[in-house]
């Protein structure tokens, strides 16, 4: 299909609601790469035997949905049974599903085996049926240091005591590093009190920010991709860069970094996901529609800088970040959104499939 073609079918397919796409889709087909995309996250929820209860009443209540993409992303310890459960020959006859039911991991770690405690690599996934990753999710891009305490652990170097005992270190050292002992030999001069407010700043710096580097989710989308998984790459700015107007200067640079050296090729494998992080979780505001168009059509535009128009037409990009049953519809109606990535409400049975069936009720 050209991409002049694509487009126009694309905005035909979305000024509709999911009740005439069946009929569009009778008449042309609805092209793969632009079919609506609705995925759970349901982060760290749900024992396997939960997962399984809720995957089943979202089915029942989705029964016949033929034309839209479902991903279903539980935590690892949920991916072998769910992927057990949802084969496509069960869900056709016991739903009427038909294959577009996607088991989703919710991370990866970027290395093929090795001494990596707790890390799950691409072929782990790959080998119990999962098809898609997301990578790059907010609550592991800036919430780890809150998680991890990366702030405290730097805040209690910055002493005067520790300084100078690293500065003998440093001096005594075989190889040395100069700059590092000019700037020890400045800070021990430092008064305490200023030491002590540079730690506290520090600190917090890294629990709000310190999580997964754009280079670190580089590797993991290589990784992904080189085993075959399509991913879900996610990227969005925080409350602060919006303020202080670098939403694009930020999404820019995570998604040039993330896709570095992805091949015109693998990139069909890519879904973007626009996850505003102050719009991420319980409580918070969803992004406005202007907000929403405003930064797929940013995200859409780079993705033809790097790629070029036929790829910009299809990639599917989605929205995250409180989708819920009663704002699904105006979402999914904005001319770049191709589905959403969905937290808290994919965990409530009625609100997911609900989201699922925009428009169908
Ligand atoms: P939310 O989460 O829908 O609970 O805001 C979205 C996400 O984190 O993917």
């Amino acid at each position: 299909m050209k991409a002049a073609n694509a487009r126009v079918f694309r905005n035909y397919y979305r000024q509709r609601t999911a009740n005439q796409w069946h009929k569009i889709e009778a008449e042309v087909g609805t092209p793969d790469a632009i079919r609506p995309f609705i995925a759970g996250n349901w982060k760290m929820n749900m024992i396997p035997k939960s997962g399984i209860a809720l995957a089943a009443r979202i089915f029942d209540q989705c029964r016949g949905i033929k034309d839209v993409d479902i991903g279903l992303a539980p935590p690892f310890t949920g991916l072998s049974i769910l992927g057990e459960y949802i084969k496509p020959d069960f869900l056709r006859s016991e739903y009427g599903l038909g294959r577009n039911v996607f088991l989703l991991a919710q991370d990866t770690f970027f290395e093929y085996k090795g001494a990596f405690t707790g890390e799950i690599s691409p072929e782990m996934l790959s080998a119990i049926g999962v098809d898609r990753v997301i990578i790059g999710h907010s609550d592991r891009r800036a919430n780890l240091g809150k998680y991890f305490g990366f702030g405290s652990s730097v805040a209690r170097r910055l002493t005067t005591s520790f300084l100078a005992h690293e500065l003998e270190e440093q001096k005594a050292a075989k190889t040395r590093d100069e700059q590092v002992i000019a700037a020890l030999e400045h800070l021990v001069g430092v008064k305490p009190e200023i030491l002590a407010g540079m730690a506290r700043f520090l600190e917090d710096e890294l629990k709000e920010r310190a999580g997964e580097s754009d280079e670190a989710i580089h590797r993991k989308v290589k990784a992904a991709l080189a085993q075959g998984l399509q991913v879900i790459l996610c990227c969005g700015e925080n409350w602060e860069a919006r303020a202080a107007h670098e939403t694009f200067h930020l999404l820019d640079r995570q998604i040039r970094i993330a896709l570095e050296g992805v091949s015109p090729r693998t990139i069909k494998e890519v879904v973007i996901a626009y996850e505003p992080v102050w719009a991420v979780g319980e409580g918070a505001e969803p992004a406005t529609p202007a907000q929403i168009s405003e930064v797929h059509d940013f995200l859409r535009n780079l993705i033809m800088d790097l790629y070029g128009e036929q790829t910009a037409a299809s990639i599917r990009i989605l929205y995250g970040g409180n989708v819920k049953p009663d704002n699904v519809i105006e979402i999914m109606m904005l001319s770049g959104v191709d589905g959403v990535l969905v937290g808290g409400a994919s965990l409530r049975a009625k609100d997911f499939s609900q989201i699922i069936r925009f428009g169908l009720d």
